[in-house]
Formats: C-alpha cells, sequence, structure tokens
C-alpha cells in the first residue's frame, strides 16, 4: 500500500514528538515499507487509520511498536572492538579496585553493548561494585536487552576469553540462542528513556558510550543531547562515540583522547 504527504507527515510528526527523529520527505517509502505489516496486523485499511490508531488512548501499545519499527536498532558484541581495549587499558591503570565505577549505554538498543562493557567491567573488576544501564527509548528493544537471550550466530563477535567466561548456551526450546550469566547479569539495569528528555537521576558516570545514534539528529537536537550527557559523566569520565560522529564544536571541559573518544576534565 502507497503512503500519501499528508499520511507521512502526520507519522513523522508522531515520531519526532516521541524520539526526536524527523524523516526526510524521500524516506516516505521507506516508513510505508517498515508499517506495513503494522498495518496488517493491526486490520488499519491505510496509513492515516494507523495514525488515528496511534494517536488514540488505546493505541499506546501500538505506538511502542511503532516507534520500534521506525528506529534503527542495528548493533552487535564488542561494535568498534577498539574502544572496548582502549577503556580496559584506561581503567586498568587508573581506578583504584575499591571505587565504584558507573557505565551508561545511553541508545543500548538490545544491549549488546552494555553487555560487552559489562565483560571488560567483570574483568577489571571482578566481583567489584560496578555497574552497568542501558537506555533506550524503544521498549521492545530494551524488553530484549533485559531478556539477554541473542542469536548463537552472534556469539563469535565476543572475544574469546570472554565467550568461555561469561556465555551460556541455549539447550532446549533456547537451542540456537546464547545468554550472559548471571554475575554479569546482576550488574547490568535497563530502562526507556528518551535521550531528549531524560529522567532525572542522581548520580553520574564514568563511562558513557553514545553511538550511532547522534546521526540521526539535527544539529540542535544533537547538541541538546550532548550537553545532557556531558552533565552526567563524572570528571576524568570517558564519553565514547561511534565512528562516524564527533563533538562539532569544542566544549569547555572536554578533550579528545582518541578518535571518538572524549575525557571530562576540570576547568
Ligand atoms: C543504531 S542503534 C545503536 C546501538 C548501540 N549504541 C551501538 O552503537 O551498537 C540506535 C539506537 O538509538 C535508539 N534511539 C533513537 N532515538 C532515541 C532517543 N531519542 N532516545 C534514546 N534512544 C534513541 C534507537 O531505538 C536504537 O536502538
Amino acid at each position: 500500500m502507497s503512503i500519501n504527504k499528508l499520511e507521512f507527515n502526520q507519522l513523522n510528526r508522531v515520531l519526532d514528538q516521541h524520539t526526536g527523529i524527523r524523516l526526510s520527505s524521500n524516506k516516505s517509502d521507506i516508513m510505508a515499507s517498515r508499517l506495513s505489516s503494522r498495518l496488517r496486523a493491526t486490520r488499519c485499511a491505510s496509513y492515516n487509520k494507523y495514525y488515528q490508531l496511534i494517536i488514540s488512548p488505546d493505541g499506546k501499545h501500538e505506538l511502542d511498536i511503532f516507534i520500534d519499527k521506525m528506529t534503527t536498532h542495528e548493533t552487535y558484541f564488542f561494535r568498534e572492538q577498539a574502544q572496548f581495549e582502549f577503556m580496559y587499558d584506561y581503567f586498568r591503570q587508573k581506578k583504584s579496585r575499591n571505587v565504584p565505577i558507573r557505565a551508561w549505554s545511553a541508545a543500548s538498543s538490545t544491549g549488546e553493548e552494555a553487555y560487552s562493557i559489562a565483560m571488560i567491567l567483570d574483568d577489571l573488576f571482578y566481583n567489584g561494585n560496578w555497574s552497568v544501564t542501558g537506555t533506550d527509548i524503544s521498549p521492545t528493544a530494551v524488553e530484549m536487552a533485559k531478556e539477554a537471550c541473542f542469536a548463537l550466530s552472534t556469539v563469535q563477535k565476543i572475544p574469546k576469553k570472554y565467550r568461555r567466561a561469561y556465555c551460556l548456551k541455549g539447550t532446549g526450546k533456547n537451542e540456537g540462542t546464547f545468554t550472559v550469566n548471571k554475575a554479569i547479569r546482576h550488574h547490568c539495569n535497563f530502562n526507556v528513556d528518551n535521550l531528549l528528555k531524560l529522567r532525572t537521576v542522581d548520580y553520574s558516570f564514568d563511562i558513557i558510550f553514545l553511538r550511532n545514534v547522534l546521526i540521526y539528529f539535527d544539529e540542535t537536537k544533537q547538541k541538546k543531547i550532548v550537553d545532557n550527557i556531558i552533565h552526567r559523566l563524572n570528571h576524568g569520565g570517558l564519553l565514547f562515540l561511534g565512528h562516524s560522529e564527533s563533538l562539532r564544536k569544542k566544549r569547555l571541559g572536554i578533550e579528545l583522547i582518541q578518535p571518538c573518544i572524549y575525557k571530562k576534565v576540570r576547568l
């Protein structure tokens, strides 16, 4: 079914209101194809009917699915591995093993990034006082991150020593999948949160991964997100961006220490 200009604009507005993402007008075919199965599932005869559904009080669940369908969740374990190696070396030298350490995978998608950070932290601070928070706008992705049930075909991305130490192969109805062990999961928590309207928390982080998400926003929103993020980073803490992302303007108190890796310093 094709989508007309009005329908595209209506749905694009809902997407913007809830995620801050606004698609350019040449993306209407992409929107139509991502939503076509939802029109069938919800028996909506047009994109306008689907729009009416997701803005209605009864459409809350479908709105979550809409957000999930319209956001890109590509991720994998130890994506951009050099960054994880850098993080390992940096904290091995710097941190006393008794000081609590908090990491945040902001835009955690289905959890692979957060669990990769967790494996490094457990390796560094075995049994220690560390935690990883993962947040994402997509409730579906957050549920998958909590479940931690991953396709076995993706396990190869995890370095062998971590695979052996932390990964458990599924059996029976979980054949073809793996999970991460309780020692890791116990330190990880996942919540729905919007980078543009973050919930207030009374703590800040030593490590923040904000990777492969800024690219979806215009410059004004990128600035707002980065301001929110830097505000939550401890002095001496590290901010990791995706390899195609950077802090466009120099910022006071933030130093580039490696490509796409920044450190918060005291002024
Ligand atoms: C491509 S994935 C990146 C996952 C992971 N950080 C990585 O680099 O592998 C982008 C994620 O950003 C999330 N996202 C998009 N807009 C968001 C927003 N306003 N607040 C929080 N998360 C958002 C999407 O739901 C998606 O899971």
